[in-house]
């Protein structure tokens, strides 16, 4: 590779790297496996060691983690909350002990081996045996207050009884859902008609992050420690030992080793095992059992020299594949799905994978009835990695792509640039009305939470809802005899419906659908062009003016206005009664009455509802809060808010605001 190659190719991985990390931390909804993330990043450290020179400010070989959020105090953290260097290679254990060995001196070594639990790292301070505060790794430095919400981890002890325990102390670890919590989260979750969540290490970070800590409580998260702080110890072994006596729910998983036989063997073992565990390891960890070697080999910018993580791939058997299924999105876009012979996998029965799109299944050359290789990473729906044999029974067919839709049966469409097929019935297409419905319902968009996806279909099946605007003719006599519904709640649909034309501007457009209009274009868009009108008569140039929007996106807001069927649909939501502009001029603090003010909500809020609530709040200008503290200006309690913040604000004398009057002062109510 040239110097200027080398160069180019660190500047693309960095910029990939960066872009699939704020996918994992900030949305929480990584679109490649950790394995392929992990060969990214060793790419870009092999290539950064070779020509350092080309190194880029800021790269994520230094780096660790997210930023801390907004809607949580920001802590500092005591000691940094590093991460781990990492390897899928049996002899890159054997070079780290050959390496530790040498920077030792040749000194006797012991290895602590330890699950790597795939959760969430934060960290626990005591003070006088009581749990003080809870704290997110972040980005290594500085990290959320998330202590009310780990405060209901019912295995975090939150006094210390034993005797002999130190004033002060740091407890770090991993909190997460086990297995079965999250199979069962899930199955509640596709029994209201709710999307299943990927995953439970996703889950368990999106939980951390909740608002209110009753709804944590409900999620039954778990917490491992792996790690104490602040306690003069002289081997690791020493501190685990102690957090068991204290109480701690230790995994009992663990095994300190002397020779790295012993290591591969621990590490085979967990391989082969650990679909038993009741919670997801990516890998384990391997740490110098003495502390003072530990200190000795130092630390890189980002991870200790005296620990090392060693991760499985992801976990793959091979099976059949019995039919290819194709599914239609509220895009157009057609997905083939491989329905497999049934096998259990990671813990779970695996029927179907994701085949992506057409060249996938060119490129491994499906026939009906091959036995292929299913891989299951981070993602919910497995994958199928490739064709285990090419024995395959003479005249068995080759899978075809589809060439008309499914559902509606029009001729399919693709661009030749892309592999993706459309259905281009956009106007009757079934599951593309029924997408957009889903879409436009789902709590980030208008967040009717009465209608899940399984009301989204119903009601489009009966002929009640077409388009979303439809939505706002539903009378009662229309809910009320549908299956499943009673007059609470039809009137709980109702409601919802009403209190979502309350909804920002912002919102709306996203609830829209515009091709490439995610949450955050949609934010972008309304804030600048801050009317529906001016956005309708925006060109091209005008919308790519808006920083972070490129062509791709304004062709595609251009192409959705110039559609006389959405721009009906846009002057229907409007008669409804929807936001299409922003709300009263947010520039000047004489019309941000919250302007400066921190908040704290809790409960719920008939009204309104808790995420328009809270927008209107952010909208207004106030800062949202989680935990009452001295600096919080009110609280905000709706109905069955918890009793922990009340008590808190009366005890720091801060006002109580009830729905009615929070509204009143943004005066809108
Ligand atoms: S020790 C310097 N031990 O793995 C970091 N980490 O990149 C020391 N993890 O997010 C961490 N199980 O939360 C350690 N038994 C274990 C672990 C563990 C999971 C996570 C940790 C961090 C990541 C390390």
């Amino acid at each position: 590779m040239t110097r200027s190659e080398a160069r180019r190719e660190i500047e693309r991985l960095t910029l990939l790297v960066h872009y699939h990390n704020g996918l994992y931390h900030q949305k929480g909804q990584p679109e490649i496996s950790d394995y392929d993330f992990d060969q990214l990043l060793a790419q870009l450290i092999r290539l950064e060691e070779q020509f350092p020179e080309y190194r880029l400010p800021g790269s994520p070989t230094q780096t660790v983690g997210e930023q801390p959020s907004k809607n949580f105090a920001t802590v500092y953290h005591r000691y940094p909350m590093l991460s781990l260097s990492n390897t899928y290679s049996e002899a890159a254990i054997h070079q780290f002990v050959q390496r530790t060995q040498k920077l030792l001196h040749g000194a006797p070594v012991e290895f602590f081996c330890e699950l790597k639990f795939d959760g969430v790292a934060i960290s626990l301070l005591y003070i006088g045996g009581a749990l003080q505060r809870v704290v997110t790794r972040g980005d290594g430095t500085k990290g959320d207050d998330i202590t009310q919400n780990a405060q209901t981890i019912a295995s975090i002890p939150k006094h210390i009884q034993a005797s002999g325990v130190p004033q002060e102390f740091e407890v770090r670890g991993e909190a997460f859902m086990p297995r079965s919590q999250f199979e069962a989260f899930n199955k509640a979750r596709i029994a209201h008609g709710e999307e299943p969540l990927a995953n439970p290490r996703n889950t368990a970070a999106g939980t951390l992050k909740m608002l209110d800590p009753r709804l944590v409580a409900q999620r039954l998260l778990d917490f491992y420690p792996y790690a104490l702080k602040s306690v003069a110890l002289k081997t690791h072994e020493a501190g685990i030992h102690l957090l068991e006596d204290w109480g701690f729910n230790v995994a009992p998983t663990y095994k300190k080793c002397t020779t790295i036989e012993e290591v591969i063997t621990y590490i085979n073992y967990w391989e082969a095992n650990r679909s038993k565990l009741p919670v997801d390891i990516d890998g384990i960890v391997i740490k110098i059992n003495d502390l003072d070697q530990q200190e000795q080999l130092g630390y890189t910018a980002k991870s200790p020299r005296g620990a090392i993580a060693y991760k499985y791939k992801p976990e793959n058997l091979t099976t059949t594949l019995e039919e290819v299924g194709y599914q239609v999105g509220r895009t157009g876009a057609v997905t083939p799905i491989a329905h497999l012979k049934p096998i259990l996998l990671a813990g779970t029965t695996v029927k179907r994978a994701s085949l992506y799109n057409a060249n996938e299944i060119k490129r491994l050359d499906l026939h009906l009835g091959d036995i292929v290789r299913v891989e299951k990473g981070g993602d919910i729906i497995p994958k199928v990695t490739a064709v285990v044999s090419k024995q395959r029974k003479p005249g068995s067919t080759p899978i075809t792509f589809i060439t008309h839709c499914p559902a509606c049966n029009t001729p399919l469409v693709h661009q030749e640039e892309e592999a993706v097929y459309y259905c281009p019935n956009e106007k009757a297409c079934p599951p593309q009305l029924i997408g957009r419905l889903k879409h436009f319902v789902h709590r980030k968009a208008m967040d009717i939470d009465a209608i899940g996806s399984k009301t989204a279909a119903l009601l489009f099946e009966k002929g009640l809802v077409r388009t979303p605007a439809d939505l706002y003719a539903l009378r009662y006599e229309d809910i009320y005899p549908l299956a499943g519904f009673k007059a609470l709640s039809t009137n709980n649909l109702l409601q919802g419906i009403a209190r979502s034309t309350q909804m920002p501007f912002e919102k709306v457009l996203f609830a829209l659908g515009i091709r490439h209009v995610g949450e955050t274009v949609a934010k972008k868009l309304a804030q600048h062009f801050q009317h529906i009108d001016a956005l309708l008569q925006a060109t091209p140039e005008a919308i790519v003016a808006v920083p972070d929007i490129g062509e791709k996106i304004a062709q595609s807001v251009q192409a959705y206005f110039q559609d006389a069927a959405h721009l009906k649909l846009i002057a229907a939501l409007s008669a409804a009664g929807l936001q299409f502009s922003i709300a009263p001029s947010p520039s000047s603090a004489a019309h941000q009455p919250l302007a400066g003010k921190t908040l704290v909500i809790s409960g719920t809020f008939q009204d309104l509802g808790r995420e328009a609530l809270k927008a209107r709040i952010q909208q207004q200008g106030g800062k949202l809060l989680t935990a009452v503290s001295k600096n919080v200006d009110y609280l905000v309690a709706g109905h069955q808010a918890g009793p922990a913040k009340l008590a808190a604000a009366q005890a720091l004398s801060i006002p109580v605001l009830s729905e009615t009057e929070i509204m009143r002062m943004m005066d809108v109510g």
